[in-house]
C-alpha cells in the first residue's frame, strides 16, 4: 500500500490513495444545512475521483488551485469554470455557502 502509492506520487500527477477516497466519500460538512447542499451539489463530481474535479478533501488537488488565492476560486466557483458549472449546480448556495463549501473540500476550514 505505502510503496503503491509512493510510486504513483512521481512527477506532477499524484493519484489519491484508497484514505483519500474513502475521505472524499464519506466526509461531510458538519453543518447540517450546508451537508444537505454539498450533498445535493458538489458530491456528484467532487466525490468522484476521474470526474476531472477536483476531489473533496485531496491536497494535491486543491493546494495548486488554492495558491492562486481563494478569491479566484470563489468566483470560478460562483460564475463556472471550464466544466465546473456555475454555483456547482447549487442555485440557493449564498456566496458564504460556496465560500464555506470550497474550504471544506479544500480541507482549510469549517
Ligand atoms: C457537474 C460537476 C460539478 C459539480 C456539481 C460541482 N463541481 Fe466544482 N468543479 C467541477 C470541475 C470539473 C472542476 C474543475 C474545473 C477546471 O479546473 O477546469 C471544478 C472546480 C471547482 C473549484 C475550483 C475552481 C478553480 O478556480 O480552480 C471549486 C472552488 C469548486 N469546483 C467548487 C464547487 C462547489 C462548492 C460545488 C457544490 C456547490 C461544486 N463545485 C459542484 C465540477 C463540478
Amino acid at each position: 500500500m505505502v510503496l503503491t502509492s509512493l510510486s504513483a506520487c512521481s512527477a506532477a500527477r499524484q493519484e489519491p490513495a484508497a484514505a483519500d477516497l474513502q475521505w472524499a466519500e464519506t466526509s461531510r460538512p458538519v453543518d447540517a444545512r450546508l451537508a444537505e447542499r454539498y450533498e445535493r451539489s458538489c458530491v456528484a463530481c467532487h466525490a468522484r475521483n476521474g470526474s476531472g474535479a477536483p476531489l473533496a478533501g485531496f491536497a494535491p488537488h486543491w493546494k495548486p488551485r488554492m495558491d492562486k488565492g481563494v478569491d479566484q476560486l470563489l468566483r470560478h466557483a460562483s460564475d463556472g469554470f471550464n466544466a465546473m458549472p456555475a454555483l456547482g449546480q447549487c442555485n440557493d448556495c449564498s456566496a458564504d455557502d460556496l465560500r464555506a463549501l470550497t474550504l471544506f473540500m479544500a480541507r482549510s476550514g469549517t
